[in-house]
């Protein structure tokens, strides 16, 4: 066997180590970046929820999300009849969210220097939550103030499939497994491109039952 068989492969990349895949222009999943802070992750989750309970937000045009979500660090992400904003308070209890742990902050600026983004200053930490069956629809995140900052996504738990597409709706998404420990980071050109969760199928994770949970680290402010 000779070289010459590798030399229409891709050189691989030294950012993020060899676990890490390429989705998209500046857009990349590292695997199991998160794995060995799990636990603490999900503890710190723990406190979070006792403060700042999951909810089922209602979408601008009056639809129960079947999502349920919360928030931490010092804007939320939230989403009523008059449209998604970010909120320093809690609307359900009018208290700001619980700050964000620093085992959040930490992770998501190791997670974005991996990926070629260093400097990440997270203000905004959305938890969703799904339930197998729960779903979220193609969307951008679009509501931050500065773009520049990249998206730091981590899963835990159940396996889902993370779809990610372009930047028109219309652009046929890839679909990429997302594990328990993989993080997902989008920016610069493909900061603004659409993307979402097929229905999550059923399963039992050890660490987190029958649930999903996911981290979405933004600079919004
Ligand atoms: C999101 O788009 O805000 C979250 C995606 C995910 O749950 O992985
Ligand atoms: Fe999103």
């Amino acid at each position: 066997m000779t070289l010459d068989l590798f030399d229409n492969l891709p050189e691989p990349d030294s950012r993020g180590g060899d676990r890490s895949e390429a989705i998209g222009p500046g857009a990349m999943v590292l695997r199991g970046f998160a794995l060995s802070r799990a636990s603490a992750l999900r503890d710190a989750i723990e406190q979070i929820q006792a403060e700042a309970p999951f909810r089922h937000l209602v979408t601008p045009g009056g639809f129960r999300m079947s999502v349920a979500m919360t928030n931490c660090g010092t804007l939320g992400w939230v989403s009523d009849e008059s449209g998604y904003r970010y909120d320093p308070l809690d609307p359900d209890s009018g208290r700001p969210w619980p700050a964000m742990p620093a085992v959040f902050a930490e992770l998501a600026r190791e997670a974005a220097a991996a990926a070629g983004y260093p400097g990440f200053a997270p203000d905004a930490c959305l938890i969703n939550r799904y339930a197998p069956g729960t779903r979220l629809s193609l969307h951008q995140d679009r509501n931050e103030r500065d773009l520049r900052a990249p998206i730091v996504s981590v899963s835990l738990g159940l396996p889902a499939v993370f779809l990610f597409g372009g930047a028109r709706r219309a652009d046929r998404p890839a679909r990429v497994r997302m594990a328990h420990g993989d993080i997902a980071i989008w920016g610069g050109p493909s900061r603004l491109f659409y993307h979402g969760i097929a229905p999550l199928s059923d399963g039992d994770h050890p660490l987190l039952g029958p649930l999903r949970l996911n981290l979405t680290f933004r600079k919004a402010g």
